[in-house]
């Protein structure tokens, strides 16, 4: 420190004759120009000793020019007579350190001068030690917020790629660090571990990286973190001897033009504290001006170019960051590991519903692979509409959750099928096989009776011919009536056999079936013991009359209410809330833009969810599509899209999205025989 004694002319006089000055003194008749001198010359910390008369202070102080810079510190002796009353309200009595009307003897002069160094030496000491205090507060309360912002940042990230990256880039902004790798220790199935370079980056160089992994063993400098548990923390590698417990492994500097300098070194552990990985962070940055308050957040904006650069600009990581990245690693730690429980979860049950959904499918060949095809299909139209830059869909985005959250709606939407009876899916006419061969049998059994009856007749007749009665007359008019009989009988049966096919004819059913009855009803169909017989039950004439395709109003409404059951099931899973419109999604798939859908016969769409409107048109072009129904063959490609489109037209399906499908060409991202099971 510079010390220095200012003396004014007027205050000479009362200072003993050749003395000799401890320091640097300078006397002057403008005691304010020397001040100036003081204020102008170097850096550093300054002592001075101002001795002037009380008329000279008044007027420095009038003047202002006995401001000084923070870093000169100064003590005031006044001489000479005049003490003026307005000394007491000066703004630099705290600076006065003496005030004598009486001459100096060169002992009280040593002694004054003395004491007032020695009061100033005390007050640079307090004010550094002040400014250590604040220094280190600031440095606490920068490191809290940064503690605090990264569990907040950390806690958010969801995508494991994404949480590396976020952990590394927050590691070396908090210290200033220019480069860094993250390592993440990996349990193989056999139990050995090993250690995996998950993630590096540096901020002054565009550096390739790589995944590798290399065993877990004190050989490298992350290695042997891993192992120990050990934080490292190294002023320079290029400095580690033999004897350290570490070497460096310089071929990655020189194969990039690198240097390496100072590394720290922290462990990633666990709640379990067990070490789950290791963040390695290289070349501690300041910069080269002398500002010691510089945080490692501004520091990490330092780029680090020429060797000169690393050798002024990069500094040992300083201790405080040790404890400040053990915290961090901690929280990194824990973030990776709930990451990885939260995908282990979600896979588990992923896998879950994929075996459900197969296993549901597994019964019936003809649906085998639908659920998985319609979520593929819904997904890439999903994918579709985020691509879609003008238009209807240009406002509309799926996240990554959202397109999960449709694939698991699709997956399970038609989960309700397990609540109904197979046999009605795979109706595949108006009566089941058994019924028709129930009925077939019937008429077979009437063809009999009916011919036993004729037969009969004949013996009859037979008999009275022995007795020598003609029945010639009798007899022909027998086999009439029996060809004609016989005859009503085969073509009826043909025409209830017709009758079973699901195809739309134009004679109405419930008229043929009228007429059938009528007719057996005058065919007089008993049986030898002279019993009506029921050729047609209550229930085949039900199935019989339907108008259109297979199923009657029972059987269609037992299907309908697949929905339901699927909506029962899918709202009793406890969903995360990003899932939460999977029942709603799943529950109105079967509902149609005209309001002709069901179960609840909504329309429009804010009550149709879109994803529900996209699933309706994978629904409908896989059951097209589909190569094995047993009520229909595939419809080819060119058939499915005009039949689609005439069902947006006619608003059985959203217009905007069957547009969509078909200019996005969805229906060339799943095959139609793709997810299919080993059904047999
Ligand atoms: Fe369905
Ligand atoms: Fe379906």
């Amino acid at each position: 420190m510079e010390k220095h004694i200012l003396i004014s002319e007027k205050s000479k006089a009362g200072l003993p004759a050749h003395y000799n000055f401890p320091c640097d003194a300078t006397a002057s008749a403008d005691i304010a120009a020397s001040i100036n001198a003081l204020r102008g010359s170097g850096h550093g910390v300054k002592l001075a000793v101002l001795i002037l008369t009380a008329d000279e202070l008044s007027r420095l102080e009038a003047s202002g020019e006995h401001r000084l810079p923070d870093s000169v510190y100064f003590r005031i002796i006044i001489t000479g007579a005049g003490i003026h009353e307005s000394l007491s309200e000066s703004p630099l009595l705290a600076n006065v350190a003496h005030v004598t009307s009486s001459p100096f003897s060169a002992a009280e002069l040593s002694f004054h001068l003395k004491k007032a160094f020695s009061s100033m030496d005390l007050e640079v000491k307090l004010a550094a030690e002040r400014n250590a205090y604040q220094n280190t507060l600031l440095d606490m309360k920068q490191d809290q917020e940064d503690l605090i912002n990264i569990g907040r940042a950390l806690s958010i990230e969801k995508d494991p790629d994404h949480l590396f990256r976020l952990i590394l880039m927050l590691s070396k902004k908090i210290t200033g660090a220019d480069a860094g790798s993250i390592y993440i220790v990996e349990v193989l199935p056999d139990g050995a571990k090993q250690l995996r370079f998950k993630y590096s980056h540096t901020f002054s160089k565009e550096l390739p990286y790589e995944e590798f992994v290399m065993p877990l063993n004190r050989n490298s400098i992350a290695g042997y973190v891993a192992v120990t548990g050990m934080i490292l923390n190294i002023p320079d590698v290029y400095m580690l001897s033999k004897s350290d417990p570490v070497a460096f492994n310089s071929s990655f500097d020189r194969e990039h033009n690198y240097r390496s300098k100072s590394m720290i070194v922290i462990p990633m552990r666990n709640h379990l504290d067990d070490i789950i990985g290791v963040i390695q962070l290289i070349n501690s940055k300041e910069d080269d001006s002398g500002n010691s308050r510089m945080t490692g957040n501004e520091a990490f904006e330092i780029v680090l170019s020429t060797p000169q650069d690393f050798e002024r600009k990069v500094v040992p990581f300083a201790s405080r960051y040790e404890s400040l990245m053990e915290a961090v690693a901690g929280q990194a730690a824990i973030a990776i590991e709930n990451n990885r429980m939260m995908k282990q979860i979600q896979m588990q049950f992923e896998e879950f519903v994929k075996a459900s959904v197969t296993a549901i499918e597994s019964r019936d060949a003809a649906t085998s692979g639908h659920s998985f095809r319609v979520a593929e299909i819904c997904k890439q139209m999903a994918l579709a509409i985020n691509g879609e830059e003008d238009g209807f869909f240009k406002d509309v985005r799926f996240s990554d959750m959202a397109i999960k959250e449709l694939e698991y709606a699709a997956l399970l939407h038609d989960f309700g099928k397990v609540y109904i009876d197979l046999a009605i899916f795979q109706k595949s006419k108006k009566l089941f096989p058994k019924e028709f061969e129930n009925l077939m049998m019937r008429f077979d059994y009437l063809y009999r009776c009916v011919e036993l009856r004729f037969l009969m007749e004949e013996n009859r007749l037979l008999q009275k011919a022995r007795g020598g009665i003609d029945v010639s007359a009798d007899f022909d008019k027998i086999n009439a009536d029996r060809t004609s009989r016989l005859g009503r009988i085969r073509e009826i049966k043909s025409t209830l056999a017709t009758l079973n096919e699901p195809t739309v004819t134009n004679n109405d059913p419930e008229d043929v079936i009228r007429k059938v009855h009528e007719e057996l009803d005058s065919l007089d169909c008993f049986d030898p013991d002279g019993h009506r017989i029921p050729v047609i039950t209550d229930s085949e004439r039900m199935n019989l009359e339907i108008r259109r395709g297979s199923l009657n109003p029972l059987e269609r409404k037992e299907i309908e209410s697949h929905v339901v059951h699927t909506y029962n099931f899918v709202s009793r899973i406890p969903w995360p809330p990003e899932y939460r419109n999977i029942p709603e999604i799943a529950l109105k798939h079967h509902e149609k833009p005209d309001g002709t859908g069901y179960p609840g016969g909504i329309s429009g769409e804010t009550d149709i969810p879109l994803q529900a409107r996209m699933m309706a048109i994978a629904d409908v072009y896989d059951a097209l599509a589909a190569t094995d129904r047993p009520y229909k063959k595939s419809v080819p490609l060119e058939k499915t899209i005009s039949i689609l489109e005439d069902e947006a037209r006619n608003n059985k399906l959203d217009a905007e999205l069957v547009r969509l499908f078909i200019r996005h060409r969805i229906y060339e991202s799943v095959d139609r025989d793709s997810f299919k099971t080993g059904v047999v």
